[in-house]
């Protein structure tokens, strides 16, 4: 299998990149992978650091400069899958990330103020479109929406009017196990395993695991 890239990605913060990029490296633990933290705050280094008094922890790489990422892209004999946390800001780091990487994801909870971020995201992914050569997508999933939530129309309109955008059908709804997890350094498949968050997320895996087999 050859070595591939998820970047989690979208320059609006409090999306839940970090969450994601956590959840799916406990989620994705098959494949062995290495989760790239580029946040300037660390968060998931830090998360890694807390969930080592309850279990094993993942394999995580802080990365702070860009010959460090381009070195962890290039050297990658033995690794196969690499999940990278972007940080909720534009940098050149984040950059790099968004055109190295195999598959984006992003998450985006369709309120007024998330998806104005979304706006601002999808100009970032047409110039770097441009600078790519083709063009970057990504594939957006609705989360933090009212368990209750039942009409997207709205944001689905949005992004299906967008060249950069692809809409998941994976629907991860507001549940406190995601923040009682990540308080814990925990995905939500360790901290409660018949829990819906575990469920829809289990859902967003596979999801993005049929895009991995497609590459
Ligand atoms: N579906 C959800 N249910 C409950 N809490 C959520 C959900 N999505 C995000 N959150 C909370 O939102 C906050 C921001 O998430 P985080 O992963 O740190 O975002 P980012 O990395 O994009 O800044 C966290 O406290 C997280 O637990
Ligand atoms: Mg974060």
């Amino acid at each position: 299998m050859k070595t591939m890239i998820i970047a989690v990605c979208n320059s609006k913060g409090g999306v839940f990149k970090t969450g994601t990029a956590f959840n799916l490296t406990v989620f994705l633990s098959k494949y062995k992978p290495v989760l790239v933290d580029l946040d300037s705050q660390k968060s998931g280094t830090y998360l890694n650091n807390i969930r080592q008094q309850f279990t094993e922890s993942l394999n995580v790489i802080t990365i702070n400069k860009e010959n460090e990422l381009e070195q962890i892209i290039e050297q990658n004999s033995t690794e196969k899958l690499f999940i990278i946390d972007t940080g909720g800001f534009d940098s050149s780091l984040t950059r790099i990330a968004i055109i190295t990487a195999d598959i984006l994801i992003s998450p985006t909870s369709g309120n007024v103020v998330d998806l104005l971020g979304l706006n601002r995201f999808e100009s970032i992914l047409k110039e770097l479109s441009n600078v790519k050569g083709e063009t970057i997508k990504t594939n957006v999933f609705i989360n933090d929406v009212s368990p209750s939530a039942k009409n997207f129309d709205e944001i689905k309109e949005f992004i299906n009017s967008s060249d950069n955008l692809k809409l998941l059908n994976s629907i991860v709804r507001t549940r406190a196990d995601f923040s009682n997890a990540i308080n814990k350094g925990l995905s939500v498949k360790e901290f409660n395993p018949v829990g819906k968050a575990m469920l829809e997320f289990k859902a967003l895996t596979k999801e993005i695991e049929e895009l991995l087999l497609k590459l």
